[in-house]
């Protein structure tokens, strides 16, 4: 496995791959790998010929008071985890190197990029696509692999993607969660054993919610209260619990089928997020 830091010397291993017609697969992180991101790379691997990964913990995604200089940096457990999964080159960038003083250039998905998490973290998803767009322009992948659990993310990197013709197929990859449900994240490191027992309550709710919304007994306002009301009991500071269509994360109707249940909620000074898919079609 190759570890480059440097953007010419990526580029000159990747243009060699694409002249032998190998296919390339890759998966963008910030490194902490757990099972999550291993399920990524795994898909990438198996996928392709050649299966790139980069850790970069992206400073232009993080605000003002956010974690960014606590955010765990782990890299060489995880370069033993990618090793073992066979992966042929993580690219671990510095910052200087992603964004050079005179760079000027950010990537806006404007509107989707507002709602949800965007109003809680403004610039975030900027910084988001940003870095993505040129991550997938230095490595130039047939195909790179997102995970479902950040829902809002894949659905405005396939907007860029597809409003700026990047030649790229982006994929998608179910969450992986603890046993006790709670969705697998890098930032759950920094949970307490007395929130450890709290934060699966997170999905619990989710699906107490698609049960609710299957049932269609009540109004989808009435379901998203409900939740918020039971987070807030269990000792969560609620950011959003929203019943969004899945194509464009706006308010769901009563006549929609293909729903998200989006979340995100503080417990201490830990932000988790989490959502669930519901298909009303096979009802
Ligand atoms: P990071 O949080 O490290 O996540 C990297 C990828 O792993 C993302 O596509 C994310 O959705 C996926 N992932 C995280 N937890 C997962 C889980 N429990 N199951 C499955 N997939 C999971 O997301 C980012 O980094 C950054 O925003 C990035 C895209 C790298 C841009 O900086």
């Amino acid at each position: 496995m190759q570890i480059v830091t440097s953007v010419v010397e990526l580029r000159e291993i990747v243009n060699r791959w694409r002249k032998d017609g190998e296919r390339i697969a890759f998966v963008p992180t910030m490194g902490n790998l757990h099972a999550g991101h291993i399920k990524l790379v795994q898909s990438a691997k198996s996928s392709s010929d050649r299966s790139v990964v980069s850790i970069f913990v992206n400073p232009t995604q993080f605000g003002q008071g956010e974690d960014y200089a606590t955010y765990p940096r782990t890299e060489q457990e995880d370069f033993l985890k990618l090793e073992a999964t066979g992966s042929d080159l993580v690219f671990l960038p510095s910052v200087a190197e992603m964004y050079p003083d005179d760079a000027l250039t950010v990537i806006s998905v404007k509107g989707l990029s507002d709602l949800h998490c965007g109003e809680f973290r403004p610039g975030h998803f900027n910084g988001v696509a940003t870095v993505v767009c040129k991550l997938l322009n230095l490595v130039q992948p047939d195909t790179a692999f997102f995970g479902q659990k950040d829902f809002q993310q894949l659905a405005i990197i396939r907007k860029m993607v597809q409003d700026l013709n990047i030649p790229v197929a982006i994929e998608s990859v179910e969450t992986m969660r603890e046993s006790n449900g709670l969705a697998m994240s890098s930032r759950n490191g920094y949970l307490s054993s007395e929130e450890l027992n709290i934060a699966p309550k997170l999905y619990r709710t989710l699906c107490d919610a698609r049960h609710k919304i299957l049932a269609k007994e009540k109004p989808y306002t009435a379901i998203e209260n409900e939740s918020v009301e039971i987070l807030h009991t269990s000792g969560f500071q609620v950011d959003y619990f929203r019943i969004c269509r899945s194509n464009d994360l706006l308010a769901a109707n009563p006549s929609d089928n293909h729903l998200v249940v989006l979340a995100a909620a503080k417990l201490g000074r830990t932000r988790l997020i989490d959502n669930i898919t519901v298909n009303l079609t096979t009802v």
